[in-house]
């Protein structure tokens, strides 16, 4: 079985998702460092070289090979594995198709305000975070709260948790 966490930028997913991968004994794999790992270059600058759509394709690509290869293991493995999403992830209709059928998926729901704080200071590697971040927050999770929503099978709201008490609670949901 794969989890999968969902969520926008500075939600927690990665500090989550690792922190329950020690808490379960079970693989990590996080979907940014296994792009910038195959393209050898960083999220900066892939999105300066191929721009956003280029950066959704080799998204897509990289997460579709994972879970075609993860869900077939799946069929002779009981082993747990955790993969935490880019926040612009599941934007892409083809990739919310397949989290949404290969994986459980959580989604971690924060405020924008609890998001602001997490990311203050934070914005440097995310080039959708370019210009004035709290209108930016604002605007992006208009257009994309009800995909995290109708994607993950799980929601849990984040606001005043810490990372810990998150992953506990996803332990005794699943
Ligand atoms: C993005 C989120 C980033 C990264 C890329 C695009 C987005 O991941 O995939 O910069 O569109 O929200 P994090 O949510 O881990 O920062």
């Amino acid at each position: 079985m794969i989890l999968s966490i969902t969520g926008f930028m500075g939600c927690g997913k990665s500090s989550v998702g690792r922190k329950l991968s020690q808490l379960l004994c079970c693989p990590f794999m996080d979907l940014d460092e296994m792009i910038e790992d195959e393209a050898g270059k960083s999220i900066p600058e892939i999105f300066a070289e191929v721009g956003e759509s280029g950066f959704r394709k080799m998204e897509h690509r990289i997460l579709s090979s994972v879970l075609s290869v993860k869900t077939e293991e799946g069929t002779t493995s009981k082993i747990l594995e955790i993969i935490s999403l880019g926040g612009g992830t599941v934007m892409t209709r083809e990739c919310a198709e397949i989290v949404r059928e290969r994986t459980l998926c959580v989604y971690l729901r924060a405020s924008i305000q609890t998001l602001a704080e997490h990311l203050e200071g934070e914005t440097q590697g995310r080039p959708m975070l370019s210009g004035n971040v709290q209108e930016r927050i604002t605007e992006l999770m208009a257009q994309r709260s009800e995909t995290y929503e109708k994607t993950a099978h799980i929601i849990i709201d984040t606001d005043g948790m810490t990372i810990e008490g998150i992953a506990s609670k996803i332990v005794t949901l699943i």
